[in-house]
């Protein structure tokens, strides 16, 4: 790391924050652009992160990326915050500006979309109906996504109905539940399945379902990243299904805050993806 006393200050503030993986991200930016820069982790307790955010400008820092479980709390102090973070009732980017002033956004959305953009460039909102699995602020994230890319029809099934049933009233009528119960079933004629639960990641148990009724040209997202490759989008690449690895949107929702706090637009590139995948 090489930075000098004039150094740009950003950095990540979540409680733990040793799990973050968004400082090996920007600071490999910071050295892939020779950029007089640092990101640093900050272990924020939520108690106390209204404060921690409100202290930014007086510490002289150019912003934040907010992470598990001070995204409400970063929503909360904020001077402005642009309409997808609204939405959310979420944020995690921080800008603070010339004036001190804090502005929020939300990147989830655009990382999942730009990710899914890159990785499969023939798939499109009109390609059909999504299946969302999952109602937690991923699944938000996703969901809110596919609207803005205007996805007709999503149908969201979540262990929990009652959380799908939030999600489905915040966002309108496109959004339709499903029962858990009948996840398999839904698949049928989907163009886009997206797990957004914890299922499949290391630790917990896979994701059971039958890809039987999936049409074979669907894409398969899987937002989990460790493992890159989950039970899930191993049997979707057995019978043929394009499969799309959670590491995407990590590095992609990190571009936004990168080029606010540093002034460059960030690259994804394999050398980035291979620089993470080293420490997973
Ligand atoms: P995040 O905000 O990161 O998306 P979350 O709110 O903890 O995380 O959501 C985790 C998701 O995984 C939820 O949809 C959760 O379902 P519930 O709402 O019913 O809790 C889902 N999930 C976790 N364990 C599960 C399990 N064993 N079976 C089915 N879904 C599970």
């Amino acid at each position: 790391m090489n930075f000098s006393g004039a150094a740009r200050v950003a950095g990540v503030a979540g409680w733990p924050v040793k799990h973050s993986r968004s400082p090996r991200i920007h600071n490999y930016w910071l050295r892939k652009y020779g950029i007089d820069g640092v990101y640093v982790p900050f272990a924020v307790n939520p108690e106390t992160a209204v404060e921690a955010f409100r202290s930014l400008p007086a510490l002289g820092l150019r912003g934040m990326n907010v992470t598990v479980p001070n995204k409400e709390a970063a929503y909360r102090a904020m001077d402005e915050v642009d309409p997808m973070a609204e939405r959310m009732q979420a944020v995690n980017t921080i800008v603070v500006g010339g004036d001190g002033e804090l502005s929020g956004s939300n990147t989830d959305a655009f990382g999942f979309l730009e990710s899914l953009r890159e990785s499969q460039p023939g798939w499109s909102a009109a390609s059909g109906p999504a299946v969302v699995l999952g109602a937690g602020g991923a699944a938000r994230a996703v969901v809110a996504g596919l609207l803005d890319a205007g996805v007709p029809e999503i149908r969201l099934a979540n262990r929990t109905a009652e959380r799908a049933e939030a999600i489905s009233d915040a966002f309108g009528s496109p959004v339709g539940c499903v029962g858990w119960d009948d996840r398999a079933s839904s698949l049928d004629g989907a163009a886009l399945l997206v797990n957004t639960t914890v299922l499949g990641m290391v630790g917990q148990a896979a994701l059971d379902i039958d890809l039987a009724a999936l049409p074979r040209h669907a894409i398969v997202y899987d937002i989990v990243y460790v493992p890159l490759e989950t039970p899930l989008l191993a049997a979707a690449r057995l019978r043929g299904n394009p499969a799309v690895d959670g590491l995407g949107m990590l590095l992609h929702q990190a571009r936004p805050g990168f080029r606010e706090w540093f002034g460059t637009d960030p690259e994804v590139d394999q050398a980035l993806r291979d620089h993470v995948l080293a420490d997973l």
